[in-house]
């Protein structure tokens, strides 16, 4: 039997004791076990939900004033700023991530509670343009015990940014880390006890998605879900929480085309491509997977990509020179050979890369892989969620367009143009929730975050996502002295 620490569920203030059931979680760049969590069953998961609710009901931060709230989340961004190197380590642990690249996003999280504390405090009411004596106030209230269904491949930082707003907007909490990287959210219940949040306000809850997350999501006791992960999770809940009115946020899948024009020096193309494609071993619902690269620079543009990308050091995350990492899995890194034998079957040109890769013998590594292919290839379209990118030649700018668009998602896509004009006017007609100009992966607490079509619905960040936690009352105050109908009095005098 393994001496792992066990992690227990964080309920009501404290952690549980451990479930029956465990699930183990290991270092993806050396294979080794590092600890275990609980595998919550569908019985612990109603009890959890009741006392959340009971717990909301109770007023004691549904009904708190915004400058408690303010304080909390506040005091929670210096705590969590505090403990920033502990994360860092445990955060590339987990995910097998280059500790370069978590220290960049760790270092930012605190914005984001601190973002949503300034929100609590200032965000106010309306008073609508109603005809006649009458004032109507729009306010805003909590919706309830919401349900947060968090990935793997930014663990804190998709957990911190739907906690925040939520918590913000008064509501209770309940979240299901990624059973591959939990450590860091199961975590942050001491953090915000610590912070001053009441007990049972917060629950971290682990457990496999097909189990404990579909429970979470089948309950009809929830207000709200908020999913970050793939479609199949959403096709896999939504059914339950449509019959249950029950609203989601949904950040699904993406094939973010990263759209290249001629008016870029090649050596700056470059490096925003390997910047869009390879951060997080590709791993991220952003992930520049497809490169649109006009005629006129393709050649120039290709031979210097292929170049950087082999160059790339792929490493030991913990190394601070390491590039790229470890991707989650093996199953991840064998989806990446897939993609590559499927392209290959497909008549694309593997450029550099192609296959898995181990540091010191151990590990899920795939190496950085370009292929030259068709925008209407199965690596074009499908998300391949790793290091294996498309390159497309493009003719023109319509055709950049019309590629951009051309696949079922709609999350993220950047434009590289030192022409103002035909910058502004691709970003335009791109269909994507989110278009960087001359930049890509660029994000802040205040900038509404989420997609179309297949990648989803909802947003994180920004007002949009404080005010989805929430719900709009319409209190009509009549103070006009005219008779309403029916009065007597009126009748009277009218056929008297
Ligand atoms: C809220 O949760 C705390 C911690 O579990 C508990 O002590 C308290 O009684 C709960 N309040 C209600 C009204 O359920
Ligand atoms: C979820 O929906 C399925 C199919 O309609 C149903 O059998 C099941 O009982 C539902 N789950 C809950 C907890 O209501
Ligand atoms: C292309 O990819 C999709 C999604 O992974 C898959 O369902 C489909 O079978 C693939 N097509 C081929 C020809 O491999
Ligand atoms: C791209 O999609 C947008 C939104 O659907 C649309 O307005 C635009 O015409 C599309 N452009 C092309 C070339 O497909």
């Amino acid at each position: 039997m393994s001496s792992l620490q066990h992690h227990s569920n964080w309920v009501n203030g404290a952690h549980q004791p451990p479930a029956e059931g465990r699930i183990h979680v290991i270092n993806p760049a050396t294979e080794s076990p590092l600890f275990t969590i609980d595998s919550t069953p569908s019985s612990t998961v109603s009890t959890i939900i009741q006392s959340s609710l009971s717990n909301f009901s109770s007023g004691i931060w549904s009904s708190s004033s915004a400058s408690d709230r303010y304080l909390v989340l506040s005091k929670a961004a210096t705590l969590l700023r505090s403990r920033l190197p502990h994360y860092i380590r445990l955060e590339t642990s987990q995910t097998g991530r280059p500790i370069r690249e978590m220290t960049a996003q760790l270092s930012r999280i605190p914005e984001w509670l601190e973002y949503f504390a300034s929100l609590a405090r200032t965000h106010e009411g309306r008073v609508t343009p109603f005809k006649g004596p009458v004032v109507n106030t729009l306010t805003r209230s909590p919706l309830g015990v919401v349900v947060q269904i968090t990935p793997w491949n930014h663990p804190l930082l998709i957990a911190i940014k739907k906690i925040a707003a939520a918590l913000a907007a008064g509501n209770s909490v309940i979240v299901k880390p990624s059973e591959s990287a939990p450590l860091s959210v199961l975590e942050m219940g001491k953090l915000f006890q610590e912070a001053g949040l009441p007990d049972g306000t917060l629950q971290i809850v682990c457990g496999y998605g097909r189990e404990t997350g579909k429970f979470l999501c089948e309950s009809p006791l929830v207000a709200k879900i908020d999913l970050t992960g793939g479609l199949q999770t959403y096709a896999a809940i939504a059914p339950n929480a449509s019959k249950n009115l029950i609203p989601i946020t949904a950040e699904l899948g993406g094939k973010a085309p990263v759209c290249i024009f001629p008016s870029v020096p090649v050596e700056k193309a470059v490096k925003a491509a390997l910047f869009a494609s390879f951060i997080a071993s590709g791993q991220t619902c952003v992930t520049g997977s497809r490169l649109l690269v006009h005629s006129d620079i393709y050649d120039e543009f290709v031979s210097l990509m292929v170049e950087r990308t082999k160059a790339l050091r792929v490493g030991d995350p913990m190394d601070e020179r390491t590039q790229i990492g470890a991707v989650i899995s093996r199953a991840s890194v064998e989806r990446c050979a897939s993609f590559v034998m499927k392209a290959v079957i497909e008549n694309g040109n593997v450029l550099c890369g192609g296959g898995p890769t181990r540091v010191d013998g151990k590990g899920f590594f795939f190496q950085p892989t370009l292929i030259e292919t068709s925008a209407e290839s199965n690596l074009s379209c499908n998300e391949v969620f790793g290091p294996v990118i498309a390159i497309i030649r493009c003719k023109s700018e319509d055709e950049i367009i019309q590629i951009a668009n051309s696949t079922s998602f709609a999350l993220g896509a950047s434009v590289w143009s030192n022409d103002f004009s035909q910058a502004h006017r691709v970003a335009e007609k791109i269909d994507a929730g989110i278009v960087w100009i001359n930049g890509h992966h660029l994000n802040d607490p205040s900038s509404p975050w989420g997609g179309f079509k297949e990648s989803g619905m909802g947003k994180e960040n920004g007002i949009e996502a404080f005010e989805s936690y929430t719900k709009v009352k319409s209190t009509i105050i009549n103070y006009g002295q005219e008779p309403t109908w029916f009065d007597d009095e009126v009748e009277n005098a009218r056929y008297g």
